[in-house]
């Protein structure tokens, strides 16, 4: 068992779609931490939405807002779940900031699954294009994916049922207690 320093952070990680943001509110609401949505921090800062970024400053320009503000959001004091974007995880310097600052969990959904959902997601993120070019992009980042703390599969199961997994795994593995 190992035993989660005061100001722990939980990092979710995973590719678009795969529900960080939804989970991650009701994960924070179920331990009673804060939360932090690094895309929404990226848009507040800039004043400008995602693809309004990636469009007039270009994607290298995006990946240097948010490895500040996730640096920012482990720098905070007291606990928090972190929401990250779908390719913060997949730098290596986030990666290593992560690792110190609290436990990465891999949310694991099947691209098939995400390609389903394309409409409902695609207005917002600038970087789901094609099929083809998508799913290179999600078989790319695979390996980055693996090297998170937790894994919670949300294949088959319905979010609430992938929080119930999480909360027990980060009950067990790090003695992190939900409040509700
Ligand atoms: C990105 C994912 C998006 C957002 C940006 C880039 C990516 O976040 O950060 O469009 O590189 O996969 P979500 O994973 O929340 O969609």
């Amino acid at each position: 068992m190992e035993h989660a320093p005061p100001d722990v952070k939980v990092f979710l990680v995973g590719f678009m779609g795969t529900g960080k943001t939804t989970l991650g509110r009701l994960l924070a609401d179920r331990l009673g931490w804060e939360f932090v949505d690094v895309d929404d921090v990226i848009e507040q800062a800039e004043g400008a939405s995602i693809v309004r970024i990636f469009v007039e400053k270009g994607e290298s320009y995006f990946r240097e807002i948010e490895r500040g503000v996730l640096a920012g959001a482990a720098a905070r004091s007291g606990h928090a779940v972190i929401a990250c974007g779908g390719g913060t995880f997949c730098i290596p310097e986030n990666q290593a900031l992560m690792a110190r600052s609290g436990i990465t969990v891999w949310l694991d959904r099947p691209f098939d699954r995400i390609w389903q959902r394309r409409e409902e997601l695609a207005s917002a993120r600038p970087l789901l294009r094609s099929e083809a070019e998508v799913r290179a992009l999600y078989e790319s980042r695979l390996a980055f994916y693996q090297q998170a703390a937790l894994h919670v599969p949300v294949a088959e199961q319905s979010l609430p049922s992938a929080l119930e997994h999480l909360l027990r795994l980060l009950r067990e593995r790090f003695c992190i207690q939900s409040t509700s």
